[in-house]
């Protein structure tokens, strides 16, 4: 189902799941998410649980409207009425105190809740079908790539909850940009297609969490889920800086070195380099200025590894421009953060 072909009674008989406890998984503009009652603690639960995830990593409450943002915070400041006005509907993703009706299962025992208003028109039409409140994670298990597409959603889900909305493939690929407004300054805890230039062409200054793009083991970042490796593949993965010809060279002395351990290597990078490498199997991400096209396909490529048994996988370092910040804080969490620069 697209936003042009809205089917009325799936979307009410999604609802009805919603409504009733239930879990849906359904399209945004990011990835897949995997939606229940946001003001319903056993629906959260069970959102934990056909995850997998800890229940201390608290989940974001999607709404439709902005009228409804209300009733879920304590209040809307300034600063979140201004980003509301020019980023909603869209992948943006606030911190706010939360008010008593969110209930802390949602929240992960917190005070603060985060809350997103999607732009894709299937997701905005189920939030009104299940009474204006859905929490949703990815609709991934935890620790594995987000799904872009229903078919992953189906690999990690099936059997697990009652329906799936196959929305075709997302637009964006990687999740939304998460802001706490909660802060003395505002602070970005996870980068996404909102970069902090947008941001602050509405607010004046917007801090990074520092734990963002670096592994300091003493020091917790923000946003409790940021801590996990997270959107890894099954095999081990480097990320490989540098200049292309020595990335090149480096890359395949590994790969020669690996494959004489009967180990299924791959590699991931960019257009115009691949058929340099000599690794099992290579895809490349678009062109290395592309990073829209970067960030859509990141997430597809560290799934197709998996399903075709890459063992050992070499990453190119992807340019850090608008959304490409985003791709490489993904890429690090991926990696854990394991770099070799030549
Ligand atoms: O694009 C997205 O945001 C997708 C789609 C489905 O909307 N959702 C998503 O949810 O990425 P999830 O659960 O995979 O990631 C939510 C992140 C976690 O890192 C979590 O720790 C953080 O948001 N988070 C949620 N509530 C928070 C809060 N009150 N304070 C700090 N971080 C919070
Ligand atoms: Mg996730």
């Amino acid at each position: 189902m697209d936003g042009n072909h809205i089917d009325a009674e799936v979307i009410k008989e999604a609802g009805n799941i919603i409504r009733e406890g239930g879990l849906v998984a359904f399209p945004t503009e990011t990835v897949y998410g995997l939606g229940g009652d946001a003001l319903n603690p056993r629906s959260s639960e069970k959102i934990y649980r056909a995850k997998g995830r800890p229940s201390d990593n608290p989940l974001i409450v999607h709404i439709a409207d902005v009228e409804d943002l209300g009733r879920i915070v304590r209040e809307i400041p300034e600063s979140a009425e201004k980003l509301v006005k020019i980023f909603w509907p869209g992948p943006l993703t606030l911190i706010l105190h939360k008010s008593d009706i969110v209930p802390y299962e949602t929240t992960g025992g917190l005070d603060t809740v985060a809350v997103r208003m999607p732009i894709n028109f299937v997701a905005r039409e189920l939030i009104r079908a299940a009474g204006g409140y859905i929490a949703a994670p990815s609709a991934n298990r935890s620790g594995r790539p987000s799904p872009t597409t229903a078919k992953y959603v189906l690999e990690d889900m099936d059997g697990r909850i009652e329906m799936i909305i196959d929305g075709g493939d997302v637009q964006i690929g990687l999740e939304s940009t998460i802001v706490d407004l909660t802060l003395d300054e505002p602070t970005i805890l996870r980068p996404g297609y909102i970069t902090r230039q947008m941001l602050e062409t509405v607010l004046n200054e917007v801090e990074e969490d520092s734990t963002m793009m670096c592994e300091d083991s003493r020091q917790a970042p923000k946003a409790p889920g940021m801590k996990y490796r997270h959107y890894a593949p099954k095999g081990d993965m480097t990320i490989v800086t540098g200049d292309a010809e020595r990335v090149i060279e480096y890359i395949n002395t590994q790969v020669d070195f690996y494959r004489k351990q009967n180990k299924k290597t791959g590699v991931i990078g960019t257009d115009g380099r691949m058929a340099s490498y000599r690794a099992d199997v290579c895809k490349s991400a678009g062109r290395p200025d592309d990073e829209k096209m970067i960030a859509r396909k990141l997430y597809r490529i560290l799934r197709e590894f998996d399903d075709e048994n890459v063992e050992i996988i070499f990453a190119e370092a992807f340019a850090t421009s608008g959304i490409g910040f985003a791709v490489m804080n993904r890429l690090l969490k991926a990696a854990g953060h394991k770099v070799v620069r030549v």
